[in-house]
């Protein structure tokens, strides 16, 4: 299979801005020295995209959310997905980003499992001429042109709104548990950070303890039941789990302590999952905030938009049923 790859991203900077400006509506511009981009719209390069995903792993219901809609979207729009699941683990990830050099495919992405260690594979992967996204966590470089863009949520905004919760709806002392996720992980410190950014300002509200339960409800579990057995363990009152999967487990652990999650002691995580809602429901959980897994869409937009040469703007038709309805809110 031709690699697209080499042609497509000329100058990187260049894309970002044509990117830029094609989100401000400005479409006509030339985004690549060496290859014009495609006057006819739908008239691009027609080889099939190729991309290498590294996944970190199946850790959790976010992240099986997360894989199913990488997979569903590459599939709708005929992507060749090269799909590796790393089990999370870094050894695992650095392998398959080696392998999609090797592969010659168009485009990487990954969601680095943990944030440092990144930049000989970065390096080489420039230097084989494969653009490269981040989805949903960061890596700690010193040179930012190794990955093109980060898509993914304000993580640091998903702690202040757990801390914010508790800042509303408690009173008195708050002695919270931190349950962390993958030591390393962006996504780990990030949450760490914005809770602890709101509840410096609250001095009534504190960590007792915090600890890693890697994202993982099984880990939660062990974490919580070991934890419940300590000293502190009879003092907390609050348990901040940086996400849901984590804080199911420690809510079974509570149960089969006597304890009434949700009641004696007061639960935020993050990832909004079903099963959190169903937690909720069941009074066993007190607030979920919303961590969006489902990227598919955003990711492949942007692919596209690099590979291709084409955004595609969304238009419609219209016909005299709806005219009346729909001229309230036309623009133009
Ligand atoms: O990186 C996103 C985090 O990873 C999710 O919050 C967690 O559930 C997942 O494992």
């Amino acid at each position: 299979m031709k690699s697209l790859s080499r042609r497509a991203m000329g100058n990187w900077k260049q894309w970002v801005m044509c990117l830029a400006l094609a989100a401000c509506g400005v479409t006509a511009v030339s985004c690549d020295r060496k290859a014009q981009p495609p006057k006819t719209p739908g008239k691009g390069p027609k080889t099939k995209i190729v991309m290498g995903f590294a996944q970190v792993g199946s850790e959790s219901d976010w992240r099986a959310a997360n894989t199913v809609s990488i997979k569903a979207e590459a599939k709708k729009r005929g992507i060749d997905l090269r799909f590796v699941d790393a089990q999370q683990k870094q050894e695992n990830q650095i392998k398959a980003l080696r392998s999609f050099i090797t592969q010659k495919v168009d485009i990487i992405a990954f969601s680095p499992v943990v944030e440092t260690g990144w930049e000989p594979i970065l390096r080489d992967i420039k230097r084989a001429g494969i653009p490269v996204i981040l989805c949903d966590r960061r890596v700690d470089v010193t040179d930012h042109s190794l990955y093109m863009t980060y898509i993914g949520p304000d993580v640091v905004e998903e702690g202040r709104k757990a801390a914010r919760w508790f800042v509303k709806n408690t009173s008195g002392e708050v002695k919270v548990f931190e349950m962390r996720g993958t030591p390393g992980a962006s996504c780990a410190a990030e949450r760490k950070q914005g809770f602890e950014d709101v509840i410096k300002d609250h001095s009534r509200i504190k960590i007792i303890h915090s600890q890693d339960g890697n994202f993982e409800r099984g880990r939660g579990k062990e974490v919580m039941e070991a934890f419940l057995k300590s000293p502190q363990g009879k003092q907390f009152n609050a348990l901040f789990a940086h996400n849901d999967d984590m804080a199911l487990g420690a809510i079974q652990a509570m149960k089969e302590a006597g304890l009434k999650p949700g009641e004696d002691i007061k639960i935020v995580s993050i990832d909004a999952v079903k099963a959190a809602f169903e937690a909720m429901i069941a009074g066993e959980l007190n607030c979920t905030v919303e961590c969006n897994p489902l990227l598919g869409p955003q990711l492949f937009d942007f692919v596209e938009a690099l590979i291709k040469k084409h955004i595609v703007i969304k238009e419609g038709v219209f016909d005299q049923s709806q005219a009346k309805e729909a001229i309230k809110t036309r623009e133009y």
